[in-house]
């Protein structure tokens, strides 16, 4: 989705600024853009349809010098197609206010038809511009932008990371937010305010995260912090931002999402480190330590999360309610958001999400603010708003995850979820003590799938060309048949839905034909033998059926047509191993049609728009 770098201090701006927006391409985009002020602090503007690197050859043409101050902007578009005139910066009637958003300003169309008949002159479809020309407005009047910019933000309503820059004062930049993500890197003489780290941590690690009606003037190696809603100064420590950068590396692999697929037994690894112990017996989960009391007086678990995450969240409520008896319920926080249903106090909701920034998902916990409910969070991006805005959590300690489909992230997500059924569970329950065993011996069977890559590789291949797609499964395998689902469509473009196996002859069968293929989940648990039945029903009418099932059961095999093998494992940690399957599956499928699968189009990595 959109990113945002500005450059204030003694280096060139344009090339810290076009070196982060690099950083932020992985969030998807459609257009890019910069604008500058020269050492003489006049302004030069940059934009263009397309990749950040078009933006650079647009600027290395015009040589404009070096630049101490400058804002980019990568778009992701909501307000006005993908073009020239919509891309970010926007500006001024006379280009001498900048501005770069994030987010929606919901008011703009109000404001824009006062601002047109103030005498502003339009040129983008987009909600953003009105920004520019209403602080253009109120500069007019005062002459003082500090004054101008704060008085145009409480005349906008909806979500924004903003950044301004301009040639009334060239050694500052204006940065602002309200429900979108904003962190500014401190260096020596130098800031960079960006919506993501990643823009940030190769020139510094020591950063303040700007908080929900904050306003910021940034100078040259110095932030003065407004709290908007009380009028007063904030002073903020630096914080050290924990963020290793190798990882965020290709290294020897084609795609970012083949790299994290084989970062599962690593991922499964960290996410237990620490925590699980099959010695000691325990399961010590040291983020919610500080709300253990308030913990054990919770009688239902509400999760809200999406996409990915949200079938992390559907295999938690199998196992919540299978290890730690506690009723849960996995909302989408979209729907969530809009919907009407009483809420006790003894609820805990908790919010899965990778990003930590998702819009649908911080408005769910935002509902619940006032409520005096525990609000708790499974999240990747270490100190990210949803870390910042839960009560306590668990972090996922994946590492930085590029590719816009998720891999690793719902593997953590998963071992995490495992982790606070068991650290919830009641006392010597059966599956305690073969849990924690299985849990150290997950990351050699996840080794053990992903040797198994050329065998999915070739079956890829002859499956390719299908358009259709259904995958299959019971209890814990269902949610990751939708996430199978979810992530063939994503990056193939291939429909295909995920359903449960039982439901099938209750509709989607009329649907199987010779051209319609299944992937059934068929691991050798409890419900084998109705997930065999399933089976049966799809080749009574000629489906075409490639299985995942377990090594040594040979039930499976002759009702299919292809079969994957993966380690014997509990039936409660099977999805970790089924899911790297669906992974490599999928990721192959789309390459083999050659498509950008790190980077699929209209998808955008952290989705900060409602
Ligand atoms: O960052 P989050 O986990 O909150 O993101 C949620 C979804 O946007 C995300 O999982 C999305 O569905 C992915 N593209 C799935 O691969």
């Amino acid at each position: 989705m959109c990113g945002i770098v500005g450059y204030i201090g003694n280096r060139d701006g344009a090339d810290i600024v076009l070196a982060g927006l690099k950083a932020l391409e992985y969030r998807g985009y459609d257009s890019a853009g910069i604008a500058l002020l020269d050492k003489k602090g006049t302004a030069h503007l940059f934009k263009q349809v397309g990749r950040v690197d078009g933006v650079e050859k647009l600027l290395l043409a015009d040589d404009p010098g070096d630049a101490p101050a400058a804002i980019g902007h990568t778009r992701w578009a909501t307000h006005g197609g993908p073009s020239v005139l919509n891309a970010h910066p926007h500006a001024n009637s006379d280009e001498s206010i900048f501005v770069v958003h994030n987010g929606i300003i919901e008011n703009y169309a109000e404001l824009k038809e006062w601002l047109i008949k103030e005498g502003a002159q339009f040129v983008s479809d987009t909600d953003t511009e009105v920004m520019a020309h209403l602080i253009d407005h109120y500069y007019k009047q005062s002459k003082s932008f500090e004054e101008a910019f704060t008085k145009a933000l409480k005349e906008v309503r909806g979500a924004y990371a903003i950044v301004a820059m301009t040639t009334h004062e060239p050694g500052k930049l204006f940065a602002a937010r309200l429900s979108s993500p904003m962190v500014i890197g401190v260096g020596k003489d130098e800031c960079i305010v960006a919506s993501d780290p990643s823009a940030i941590l190769q020139h510094t690690k020591k950063v303040i995260y700007v908080q929900d009606n904050e306003m910021v003037i940034v100078e040259a190696g110095k932030c003065t912090i407004t709290d908007l809603m009380h009028d007063k100064k904030v002073l903020r420590e630096t914080e050290t931002l924990d963020f290793d950068i190798n990882q965020a590396d290709l290294g020897d692999y084609p795609h970012f999402m083949l790299k994290e697929i084989y970062e599962a037994p690593q991922t499964i690894r960290l996410a237990s480190l620490g925590r699980v112990n099959a010695d000691t017996n325990t399961v010590k989960l040291g983020g919610l330590e500080s709300v253990t009391t308030q913990l054990s007086h919770v009688d239902r678990i509400v999760i809200v999360a999406c996409g990915t995450s949200y079938y992390a969240g559907l295999v938690g409520e199998y196992l919540l309610e299978e290890i730690a008896g506690i009723p849960v319920e996995v909302q989408l926080a979209s729907e969530f958001k809009y919907r009407d249903e009483p809420f006790c106090r003894s609820t805990a909701l908790l919010a899965i999400s990778q990003s930590g920034e998702t819009a649908d998902t911080i408005a769910a916990l935002k509902k619940v603010e006032d409520y005096g409910v525990l609000r708790l969070g499974i999240v990747n991006a270490v100190g990210s708003t949803i870390a910042r805005m839960t009560d306590a959590g668990v972090y996922c300690h994946a590492g930085p995850e590029q590719a816009v489909a998720s891999t690793k992230a719902f593997i953590a997500q998963v071992m995490v979820l495992t982790q606070i059924a068991l650290n919830l569970a009641k006392e010597g329950h059966a599956l305690y003590k073969p849990m924690l065993a299985e849990i150290e011996a997950l990351p050699a069977k996840a080794e053990a799938v992903l040797k198994q890559a050329d065998t999915i590789k070739a079956i890829a291949e002859k499956y390719k060309n299908y358009r259709d797609f259904l995958f299959i499964g019971r209890r814990y395998a269902y949610p990751v048949a939708l996430e199978g689902a979810l992530k063939l469509k994503e990056v193939s473009y291939i429909h295909a839905e995920g359903y449960a196996a039982g439901e099938m002859k209750h509709g989607p069968l009329a649907m199987i034909d010779e051209n319609f293929p299944t992937f059934a989940l068929a691991g050798d648990g409890p419900l084998l033998e109705k997930t065999i039945s399933n089976m049966q029903e799809i080749r009574a009418r000629k489906g075409k059926i490639v299985a995942v099932t377990t090594e040594g059961t040979k039930a499976v095999a002759q009702h299919a047509d292809d079969a994957i093998y993966i380690p014997a494992t509990l039936e409660q940690t099977e999805p970790i191993l089924q899911a790297i399957v669906m992974q490599l599956f999928s990721y192959y499928v789309a390459t083999a049609k050659g498509y950008n699968v790190d980077r699929p189009r209209n998808l955008a990595k952290s989705v900060t728009v409602e």
